[in-house]
């Protein structure tokens, strides 16, 4: 079964056996296969697909690659979610204490900015101290201690996909379901979780354009999931204009300390509420959605959630003192106002444009090596439907460099559409596609 028979095999159409899916995740993981073998591999996945069953095996190959962490000893199901990206996607700062404060112990691996879409380890990382680089044994033990860890990927914990998610990114083979699959689930099923809730966003600031697309990757998500003995559900969510007001790391920080201190913007809060019923219901704490959605506003209106962040913080090195007062996070010494140019009526705000504005701005990365500034971005975002004066601002630019403001005011400037007549903004959750 040498590679090239495989390689062949795929690029004729036909359905490939576990052993010669099994050889090419061994082939990407070992070294075994040359990085031109693996990308021609890739492009024919691409192009011819792969059915349910190898979608799984493929998976399944994947999450074996590393370690496959044992939570078994920790009590209660453990549950996490995990979001597709998009902009101002501050979801899991909020969500992982609040559902952790409901006692479902949350196993958190989370990822960096790429492109236009923002990561939780780059946010995490604008609170001074905050380490997202914890080994697995500290990650088990702080998931025992205060039920939720936040860390980034370990190099142990499926590195074919750290070599394959590489060469995807190079061989323009990306946007491929049974490949994205594969990558986001065996990351996942490689935590050690008993369950998964899923946010797969569409629209001008997701990596799927559509509805159909998100829903034809979260079906997958979700039967490849439970093939593989886990819970999995999938919500979909509208992502055209940004989640919350603020894109940018610290900038987000300091929404999500407002989200669990009940002040949060009213989109975020929908997102958050709506995966966390899923996860409390998964989780086996709430026998509906209905009582999830009590528990949380429970954990929300007592401070149980806010004192689990501040827990979390704590646990991993951070200064609790800018959870407390948001105020001492890392702030930009430009601010500047972009007033709307007419009164009217929002009828949308493009995430792409903000996201792209954001990373000039140093918020995220073009590249993997770039560094992010955690002070700048982009605040004070008008949601959909809203009503504004001429003069009044549609954001704020927090920038540390002249000329990254400059290039800012440029890309922001077709972001903004304003209409005369009242908009309404569609539904931010589409479905819920459960197993
Ligand atoms: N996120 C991942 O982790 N992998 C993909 O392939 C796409 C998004």
């Amino acid at each position: 079964m040498s590679p090239s028979s495989i390689i062949a095999r795929k690029r004729d159409g036909h359905a490939l056996a576990r052993e010669e899916i099994i050889a090419f995740v061994r082939g990407a993981t070992d070294g075994s296969w040359a990085d031109y073998q693996l990308g021609a591999m890739l492009m024919a996945v691409f192009l011819r697909g792969m059915n349910a069953e190898e979608t799984a095996w493929y998976t399944d190959a994947m999450m074996r690659s590393g370690t496959v962490a044992d939570l078994s000893g920790i009590p209660g199901l453990k549950v996490d979610k995990h979001s597709t990206g998009g902009v101002g996607d501050k979801i899991s700062l909020p969500l992982a204490p609040l559902v952790a404060a409901c006692g479902v112990p949350v196993p958190m691996i989370s990822g960096r900015g790429l492109g236009f879409s923002g990561g939780t380890l780059d946010k995490l990382e604008s609170i001074p101290g905050f380490r997202t680089s914890l080994s697995l044994d500290e990650f088990k033990a702080q998931v025992a201690r205060v039920g939720c860890a936040l860390i980034g990927q370990t190099r142990d914990l499926a590195p074919a996909d750290r070599k394959l998610y590489a060469l995807r990114d190079v061989t323009a083979t990306v946007e491929c379901v049974p490949l994205i699959c594969g990558s986001i689930l065996s990351k996942k099923l490689a935590e050690g979780i008993d369950a998964l809730v899923l946010d797969v966003k569409f629209g001008r600031g997701a990596f799927m354009p559509n509805l159909d697309s998100a829903r034809e990757l979260a079906s997958t998500l979700v039967r490849v999931g439970r093939a593989s003995g886990k819970r999995v559900r999938a919500l979909l969510t509208r992502m055209d204009q940004p989640l919350g007001r603020a894109v940018g790391n610290a900038l987000e920080v300091a929404e999500s300390v407002a989200c669990l201190r009940g002040a949060g913007p009213s989109d975020v809060m929908e997102v958050t509420r709506s995966l966390g019923a899923q996860m409390l219901v998964l989780g086996g704490v709430a026998p509906t959605e209905f009582d999830a959605l009590a528990r949380l506003d429970a954990a929300l209106r007592s401070g149980a959630a806010f004192t689990k962040f501040r827990e979390i913080v704590a646990a991993q090195g951070g200064d609790v003192r800018v959870i407390d007062d948001p105020g001492l996070l890392p702030r930009a010494r430009l601010i500047e106002p972009w007033p709307a140019p007419r009164t009217g009526f929002v009828a949308a705000v493009d995430a792409r444009a903000v996201a792209l504005a954001a990373v000039r701005l140093g918020a995220g990365r073009t590249r993997a090596e770039d560094v992010i500034d955690p002070a700048v971005g982009i605040a004070g975002l008008v949601k959909v439907g809203e009503h504004v004066a001429a003069g009044q601002p549609l954001a704020e630019i927090h920038a540390n460099d002249p000329a990254a403001l400059a290039d800012a005011r440029a890309l922001l400037a077709g972001a903004f559409a304003l209409a005369d007549s009242p908009v309404s903004p569609p539904p931010l959750i589409a479905e819920l596609i459960a197993d």
